[in-house]
């Protein structure tokens, strides 16, 4: 073919982003726009499926972007953009929506999921249509691939069937866009080797989190229930603490479960260590979102950009789309 495959990223805009969302997406992210066509999409409408309340979007937003631009997000080659914006979004939603039935959307385990996490008592005819608006969201674009973890696939799959759907009732416009899934397992929070760092966990360390901060939180850390007294020896493999060491410290962490088998370390210096690890490769990240924070006229410039270019895509699809059913 010899053009760029394009890849469509989303997150929907929860506030600042924790080390989960380095591991699971961000370095990922950063990794691939050399190699692809990239767009980050702010899923500010997908905030209001769960929450109708809408005062914290913008100012969330903006903390996910900073946090996007801090890793290394490059907005000249990526645009970033936010999904109400672009208003081709509900368009395209709209048309998308029916070519797939209520019942096939009520077996998607991931809002079922969700349904079930948040208590939610019934659900929404927008929140149903959840992975309808992410299709619009991937589609929009012609994304190939969806960088996303294990509990998106199912919302990509509902993509794949709508773009197939659509190609062939109106002649073929969309790619199936494949997911692209990450490697690293997910990253455990402070709790429990089991839980997955998660903001409404309450169990995260944050990007933007100082080295004293990180220190505090990681002293609170989970470790071998087993290790009582510092020599006691350890079981490094239900620790979460040496799941960071594997992570961050590589070169480090055959020592670290050495000194914890016999017994020679204890938890206080072991936590200590990997905070300090952890500072330390956070520490250009900082000094990017100090950079971005104290000239928040670049950063709604930066938006307001890489909003014209998704524009100028979302357009030239809709387009096409029109064209296809005749409604032009
Ligand atoms: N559902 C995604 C999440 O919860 C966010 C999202 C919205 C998304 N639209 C997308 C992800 C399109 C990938 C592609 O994080």
């Amino acid at each position: 073919m010899g053009t760029r495959q394009t890849i469509l990223s989303g997150m929907r805009p929860t506030g600042k982003l924790h080390l989960g969302h380095l591991v699971g997406a961000l370095e990922n992210w950063v990794k691939l726009q050399g190699e692809y066509d990239n767009y980050h999409l702010i899923a500010d409408y997908h905030a209001l499926t769960t929450d109708p309340d809408s005062s914290r979007i913008w100012s969330n937003s903006i903390d996910m972007l900073l946090d996007w631009l801090a890793a290394g997000v490059d907005p000249a080659r990526s645009p970033v953009f936010r999904q109400s914006q672009i208003k081709e979004h509900t368009e395209l939603h709209l048309i998308l929506s029916m070519l797939i039935t209520a019942a096939r959307l009520e077996r998607n385990p991931a809002v079922k999921e969700q349904v079930r996490d948040l208590n939610i008592e019934n659900v929404s005819y927008g929140h149903l249509g959840y992975p309808v608006l992410q299709a619009a969201d991937i589609l929009l674009y012609k994304g190939d691939l969806v960088p996303v973890g294990e509990d998106q696939v199912p919302h990509v799959e509902i993509a794949r069937e709508i773009a197939r759907r659509f190609n062939n009732q109106y002649g073929a416009v969309f790619p199936e866009p494949e997911p692209k899934l990450t490697h690293f397992p997910r990253l455990p929070g402070l709790d429990g080797l089991e839980k997955k760092m998660s903001k409404s966990a309450g169990n995260t360390i944050l990007l933007s989190d100082s080295p004293e901060e990180i220190l505090k939180k990681m002293k609170t850390a989970v470790t071998d229930p087993l290790k009582v007294r510092r020599n006691d020896p350890g079981r490094p493999e239900v620790c979460l603490v040496y799941r960071y060491h594997q992570k961050f410290n590589p070169s480090g962490s055959a020592e670290i479960e050495a000194g914890c088998r016999s017994g020679a370390l204890g938890c206080v210096e072991c936590k200590a260590t990997i905070a300090g690890v952890i500072a330390s490769h956070l520490s250009p990240f900082r000094e990017r979102r100090a950079h971005f924070e104290s000239r928040p006229g670049e950063v709604t410039e930066i938006l307001a950009d890489g909003e014209a270019r998704a524009r100028a895509r979302a357009r030239t699809t809709m387009a096409e789309v029109r064209r296809a059913m005749n409604m032009g």
